[in-house]
């Protein structure tokens, strides 16, 4: 079976997939982490990848850009793959000062201008959260290897060339961190599905200082979230 985005039989894809924005992300990471890892799918130039980590299956699958486009890959992962859980492995802007580059965010809940997860659940106030179990599995993950995690609210926007220039003074004030754009589709239709889902962002770039990661520091800190990741996604029960 394969849909109209991916070109695969729903056994070549584990239970397991972590989802990176850049397909080019996913090439990287199959070849740097993961063992026997084969291409499974390349419709649109979005490589996908199932191989082993720590024992463990796992696919590698790229979102694109946007809410729309990983809504596509998301649903058809879902519905159509027996596609468990899917943890994104994304970059955002900081909102909060306090915020470094490279610091990693696990998004324990998620705010959003988009009219996606309402039109999709049928509800005006949709829940937009992670499944718990796996927060918690990751909260604890952060506490055994010591890793400096922050857990808190996102903003998933449908506009990256933001004109509202009190947007950041709005999101402070009710105590969002960062603002991506992926991680409200994510949540919505893990809901829809009743499926499992996390969003672990890295902050790329902060909205206030305009400070943004160097292209090498860009690289070590995604490998420190990957490897974050990958090590979730091995331990976390389906
Ligand atoms: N806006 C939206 N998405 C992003 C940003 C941003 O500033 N940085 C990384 N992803």
């Amino acid at each position: 079976m394969t849909t109209p985005h991916i070109a695969a039989m729903p056994e070549d894809l584990a239970p397991m997939v972590l989802m990176p924005g850049d397909p080019r992300r996913a090439t990287y990471i199959a070849e740097k982490f993961l063992t026997a890892a084969r291409e499974i799918s390349n419709v649109r130039n979005a490589v996908a990848y199932t191989g082993n980590y720590e024992g463990r299956q796992i696919s590698i699958v790229p979102s694109g850009m946007g809410m729309p486009s990983a809504a596509i890959y998301i649903t058809e992962l879902f519905r159509f793959f027996g596609v468990e859980t899917i943890i994104r492995i994304g970059t955002a802007g900081a909102f909060e000062p306090s915020l470094e580059l490279g610091d990693i965010v696990l998004a324990s809940s998620c705010i959003t201008n988009s009219s996606m997860p309402e039109l999709l659940l049928g509800n005006s106030d949709p829940k937009l959260a992670p499944a718990p179990d796996l927060l918690a599995a990751a909260e604890s993950l952060a506490v055994k290897a010591a890793a400096e995690l922050r857990v808190g609210k996102i903003f998933t926007t449908d506009i990256f060339y933001e004109p509202d220039n009190d947007l950041q003074a709005r999101m402070l004030s009710n105590e969002v961190l960062c603002v991506e754009m992926e991680t409200a589709a994510l949540y919505a239709i893990a809901e829809l599905e009743r499926k499992k889902a996390l969003s672990v962002v890295t902050i790329s770039d902060h909205l206030t200082s305009g400070l943004a990661l160097s292209s090498s520091d860009r690289e070590k800190s995604l490998d420190k979230m990957i490897e974050f990741s990958l090590d979730l996604a091995s331990a976390a029960t389906e």
